[in-house]
């Protein structure tokens, strides 16, 4: 009688594992918003309207500023010699530098000549309407080998932002498919002003292609901009000597300048960029990337050697930022919550501790729900012991609160979340559309630690999966 007993659980046991691996499966092609866990945040968003995400285009016009970027195989040689195998745009990687003025109609036409899985360009921190976000699978096909795409939108902004492929991101960015995107004031700024991108090429990180010092002549009392990006997955570190520097701008929004006291270190998480601005001094200024050899080292001649390191504190936005006076705790008129963790089960029929979402894994993940116009709050939670930038698409927060106390407010696109801390972020949706929102850590984004945020109506004519050629992480 107990065998029996023992037998039938064991069967049933083996029969529910074989049906949760067996539901865990991609399909070959799937709507991404078919599976998620729709929350609505406290009330049901009303869709006056139902509309498609290719519905919600960039202006027309005559462009006034154009540029074709072409994806394709190259070698790419580092400031040492090395040379590595990239994936670049236009045989460069990183892709040409676009600087753009603000409010400039911008065409961009991708053409992918031989990348077999396919490209796709997103406007990371860009808050372009949704058929310009570049997402493979949910706004757009990815681009064959052979294919174009043309993208359009008029940036208000201004600022440090990226590009980069958003069709099998975890690969193709770190192969080389993105790029420093500068959008410029109307008024021409004087000094020296530099995008420093920063990425590991197969193993040598570099910031550009230097993957050692770099050295320019800068006249005494210049006044200078940096501005830093981490194109990588895992944060990086940077050691500023020399100067007295001062945040200007996080995340391609000004923030009251905040200046770095002496020895603090800057962390950036993946995809976040801080602008540094200081006048030249008389002797040499560094910027070095900790644990590596690239450092870019200014100078009145030209020459000298970046500077003894500093290993001070970490620079805290939420202390030193200031963005916004004191935010008035509004009505909000959604309130979501999001824990990050890991849980046992099956993602794509792999078993394993995986990246759960509210206790779920992709792509039975939850989808967030809103309709335009309404303020929104998020509370995260990193319940895990791993650090995860989260990165939505379209949109900037607002950082009201860490581990349950007021912060000085600052506004992201990327959300630098170390282990264990909580964090109530705020936005205003006001970009109707479908959109990502992930860990920027692309290998964690590609293991599932991804979701969407939906308007009410919105719904996506593309699919993502492997028989469609479609796979946004
Ligand atoms: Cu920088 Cu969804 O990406
Ligand atoms: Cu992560």
């Amino acid at each position: 009688m107990l065998t029996m007993i023992a037998m039938i659980a064991g069967l049933a046991l083996l029969g529910f594992l074989a049906w949760s691996w067996w539901q865990s499966r991609l399909p070959g092609r799937y709507d991404v918003m078919s599976y998620g866990a729709v929350e609505v945040g406290g009330a049901q968003p009303i869709a006056h309207n139902h509309f498609g995400v290719n519905s919600l285009t960039g202006p027309k016009g005559t462009p006034d500023y154009k540029v074709t970027l072409t994806a394709e195989k190259a070698p790419v040689r580092l400031a040492s010699g090395q040379e590595v195998n990239a994936w670049t745009f236009n045989g460069s990687a990183p892709g040409p530098e676009l600087r753009i003025r603000q409010g400039d109609l911008v065409q961009v036409t991708l053409v992918n000549k031989d990348i077999g899985d396919g490209v796709t360009i997103h406007w990371h921190g860009l808050d372009v309407p949704n058929a310009e976000d570049g997402v493979a699978g949910v706004t757009q096909d990815a681009v064959e080998p052979g294919g174009r795409y043309v993208y359009r939108f008029r940036p208000e902004q201004v600022g440090t932002f990226w590009y980069h492929t958003h069709q099998d991101a975890s690969q193709g960015v770190k192969q080389g498919l993105f790029g420093a995107l500068v959008i410029e004031p109307n008024a021409k700024t004087r000094g020296l002003d530099l995008a420093l991108p920063v990425h590991t090429f197969a193993g040598h990180i570099a910031i550009g292609t230097h993957d050692d010092v770099q050295r320019r002549a800068v006249r005494a009392g210049t006044p200078v901009r940096l501005r830093l990006i981490n194109t990588d997955s895992a944060s990086a570190r940077f050691l500023l000597s020399g100067m007295r520097p001062s945040v200007v701008a996080i995340d391609g929004a000004e923030i009251t300048p905040a200046p770095v006291p002496a020895g603090e270190v800057i962390d950036i998480g993946a995809g976040g960029r801080y602008d540094i601005a200081f006048r030249m001094p008389g002797g040499v200024a560094s910027v070095e990337v900790a644990n590596s050899k690239a450092a870019l080292v200014l100078s009145p001649d030209g020459s000298g050697n970046p500077l003894a390191s500093p290993s001070g504190p970490v620079f805290d936005p939420a202390v030193r930022s200031g963005v916004l006076r004191a935010f008035v705790e509004p009505d909000f008129d959604r309130t979501f919550n999001l824990t990050i963790s890991k849980k046992m089960g099956f993602f794509n029929g792999r078993p394993g501790r995986h990246w759960a979402l509210n206790g779920k894994l992709y792509p039975r993940v939850p989808m967030f729900e809103v309709a335009k116009g309404d303020l929104v709050r998020i509370n995260l939670d990193n319940d895990s012991s791993s650090v995860h930038p989260m990165h939505l698409h379209g949109h900037h927060f607002i950082v009201l609160t860490r581990d349950g106390k007021a912060v000085r407010p600052w506004s992201t696109d990327t959300l630098l979340m170390l282990p264990h801390e909580r964090y109530s972020v705020a936005f205003r949706a006001n970009n109707p559309g479908l959109w990502m929102l992930h860990c920027h850590n692309l290998k964690h984004a590609a293991d599932g630690l991804t979701m969407h945020l939906m308007y009410a109506g919105v719904t996506t004519p593309y699919r993502a999966g492997k028989s469609v050629h479609n796979d946004p992480e």
